[in-house]
């Protein structure tokens, strides 16, 4: 798998941008699990297991799921107080779907990677509680990666969109280069919903540039000011509704 090639790669960046834009939307998570204690919560394509583990730091009953054994041998040997597991969630939720009652889900910048999401979400809507929450961050599929452009004449800034509703696979050079599954937005909302997963939250935080470090807005750059106005990263929220569903 892709992902135990970069898997190093991905973790060393991950470490080195503890204050970043790496970390946008990490708040969201914690906000809406608000209070954690004693809930279990799935992490759905962990990764290296920090925010599992950062959840459980504040009293969550965390675990995650990763396909590539790379990142869970690491989150292994850095959380071994937490439970992870291997499984390919193009499949579904492999072992961590014989739990069920999960008070919530996460799935932090991984559901993007999945090629297809069919089983997963049918067994994460099986594995969550009645009234549970599935929480999502990525990459905004309308702006993320999408060129810059600067108006020779007008100066006028904006992202060139060159394609939205069509689901596309694209490889990302980030990290060492991984596969990238565009779907639109409401293509998301919509696949929650079938499986009785409806939207509770979306947020599109504006977009704070790593150059800006501790300046204070009034002392951004034009360029800066113009780059926080397009949101690069999406939260979604969804609920399983409390009865039935
Ligand atoms: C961008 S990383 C995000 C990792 C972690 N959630 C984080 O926030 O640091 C994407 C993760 O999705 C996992 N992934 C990609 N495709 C997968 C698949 N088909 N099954 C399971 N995990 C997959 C990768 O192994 C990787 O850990």
């Amino acid at each position: 798998m892709t992902w135990d090639r970069i898997a190093d790669r991905y973790i060393e960046l991950a470490e080195s941008r503890a204050t970043s834009s790496f970390h946008h939307l990490t708040d969201f998570f914690h906000e809406r699990l608000r209070p954690l204690s004693g809930k279990s919560v799935l992490d759905i394509g962990c990764g290296h297991g920090w925010l599992a583990h950062s959840l459980a730091t504040q009293g969550a009953v965390a675990s995650g799921v990763d396909g590539s054994e790379s990142m869970i041998k690491q989150a292994r040997l850095r959380y071994p107080d937490l439970a992870f597991h291997t499984a390919d969630l193009v499949g579904g939720l492999g072992p961590a779907g014989a739990v069920s009652g999960y008070d919530a889900m996460v799935a932090r910048f991984s559901l993007q990677c999945i090629a297809h999401l069919d089983r997963l979400l049918g067994d994460a809507a099986v594995a969550l509680r009645p009234g549970g929450l599935f929480l999502v961050s990525m990459p905004h599929p309308a702006f993320y990666m999408r060129e810059r452009v600067e108006d020779p004449v007008t100066k006028e800034r904006y992202r060139k969109v060159t394609g939205y509703l069509e689901h596309e696979t694209r490889i990302l050079p980030d990290f060492g280069g991984h596969r990238y599954f565009h779907r639109p937005v409401s293509w998301y909302i919509q696949a929650f919903a079938r499986h009785g997963m409806h939207l509770d939250d979306m947020r599109e935080p504006p977009q704070q540039p790593d150059t800006v470090g501790d300046r204070k807005w009034e002392d951004w750059s034009s360029f800066e000011k113009w780059w926080s106005t397009i949101p690069v990263f999406l939260g979604l929220g969804f609920r399983k509704a409390a009865t039935g569903g």
